[in-house]
């Protein structure tokens, strides 16, 4: 079975426990024994022949390496190639930016370290995050503090470890950062709709334009750098309109605060960027070309330091969770769909599905089969645990429980959102390959 070379080489560097993270920030102390390994057999690993990587369909070099790797189940296999030809694509498309990796994604060592190593800056949200990049020898002056919800002792710890740019979308923790990171440099969250996008981040981050620039007076007066503002335009974000949108807002701060003597620097557009899930979407070109328009539209000859923080577009088309089916079920009555148990789950990862938001794209051993409706579920006795009812999924009718199902485009939001021990599972464990 492990007759390839590339085989052979996979499985020798599996035997390093330590490669099998089980917990998303640290060292080898989160790095916890993998689960009982099963051999993978080589007829049961699922295949995508159709759709090309790049596409949203299973990565050729994860496919390979599926094909001869012992891993615990379930698991998140990641290609750092991936990774890495994604940041250069984004910067490819939009040279003028700075791209802060939104850590939060997925911070895995070899992640982070690949684009330390590209030029990457970091936007980061909590002290955890700063630490581990700057395990990584990232200078300070490339991690920037994103949360606008900051303990003022941790906004002092950055300040004293050299991070000197601050999110705010508040007079309270404007005060906090002003106390504790003095003369830092700080950019205004303003409040966006989102729509449009699959999984918003609105309501909760940003404060209403008019705030915004008051607030950055105010950020003056109190001896901090009123640098610029921000906006998110929404996780999974794919009508390109909407950064068009977000830049009216952004100029018009400008022109404002320009008129009360302050001249602003920096737009940060937060990330936006979108996964391939099982709707296509519009390439990174496509991203770039709308937002380079839309800055010459609305700053003209005076273009702004710009700033994006990707998170799901570098990370999410680059990982794969490959599960197993625990138990195929039916309940009786008139509902007649076969319910589908995984044993990864929304408390391992899957936690996007809420709601249905977020539609993965699944692989398994009988595509090509007949198919029929499913309900898909996770595997703790909690019956919040289902991760689409809704959602029109179908899987083949041949599957049984022990087969491999793989969950496309997991790369970002999974690891970092698996529950530490909910039913004595442990968390999501992942490699990267
Ligand atoms: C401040 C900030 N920046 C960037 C991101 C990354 O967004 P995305 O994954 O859509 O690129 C997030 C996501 O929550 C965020 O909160």
């Amino acid at each position: 079975m492990f007759a390839s070379e590339p085989g052979r080489r996979a499985r020798s560097r599996l035997s390093t426990k330590s490669e099998i993270a089980t917990k998303p920030i640290g060292e080898a102390s989160h790095a916890a024994k993998p689960a009982p390994r099963r051999k993978a057999k080589l007829a049961l690993v699922p295949r995508d022949a159709e759709m090309p990587a790049e596409r949203g369909g299973m990565p050729p070099k994860i496919a390979r390496f599926l094909e001869t790797a012992e891993l615990p189940s379930p698991c998140l296999v990641v290609d750092v190639d991936i990774v890495a030809h994604n940041w250069s694509e984004l910067a490819r498309s939009l040279p003028q930016a700075r791209i802060f990796y939104a850590v939060k994604a997925n911070p895995a060592n070899e992640i982070v370290s690949r684009l330390a190593r590209l030029g990457s800056c970091f936007d980061t949200a909590s002290m955890g995050e700063i630490d581990l990049c700057l395990r990584h020898r990232v200078s300070p002056d490339r991690i920037s503090f994103g949360n606008t919800i900051k303990k003022e002792r941790d906004i002092a710890a950055a300040f004293a470890k050299g991070v000197r740019l601050y999110a705010f979308d508040s007079e309270a923790e404007l005060e906090k950062i002003a106390r504790s990171a003095p003369g830092s440099k700080v950019y205004c969250r303003v409040l966006m709709e989102c729509e449009g996008a699959e999984w918003p981040l609105s309501r909760k981050f940003g404060c209403e334009p008019e705030m915004a620039a008051d607030l950055l007076v105010r950020a003056r007066e109190l001896g901090l750098d009123a640098y610029g503002v921000s906006f998110h335009v929404g996780s999974q974000q794919t009508d390109l309109t909407q950064y068009d949108k977000a830049l009216v807002q952004a100029s018009a701060l400008f022109d404002t605060l320009a008129e009360r003597g302050i001249e602003l620097k920096l737009v940060n557009m937060g990330g936006g960027f979108p996964s391939r899930y099982r709707t296509d979407v519009p390439s990174t070109e496509a991203y770039g070309t709308a937002i380079r328009e839309a800055l010459v539209r609305r700053f003209g000859d005076r273009q702004p330091d710009v700033i994006v923080e990707p998170g799901r577009g570098i990370v999410g088309d680059a990982g794969v969770i490959q599960s197993e089916v625990v138990l195929v079920s039916e309940k009786g009555g008139s509902d007649q769909r076969r319910w589908v148990y995984l044993d990864v789950g929304k408390f391992h990862g899957l936690a996007e599905t809420m709601d249905e938001a977020i539609k993965y794209r699944l692989l398994t051993p009988h595509d090509g089969g007949e198919t029929a409706p499913v309900v898909l579920a996770g595997p703790t006795c909690d019956s919040a645990d289902i991760l689409y009812e809704k959602a029109d999924y179908r899987l083949p009718t041949a599957l049984k429980a022990g087969d491999k199902v793989c969950i496309l485009a997991t790369g970002a939001y999974t690891t970092t959102y698996s529950a530490v021990a909910f039913n004595g599972f442990p968390p999501l464990a992942s490699i990267c390959i």
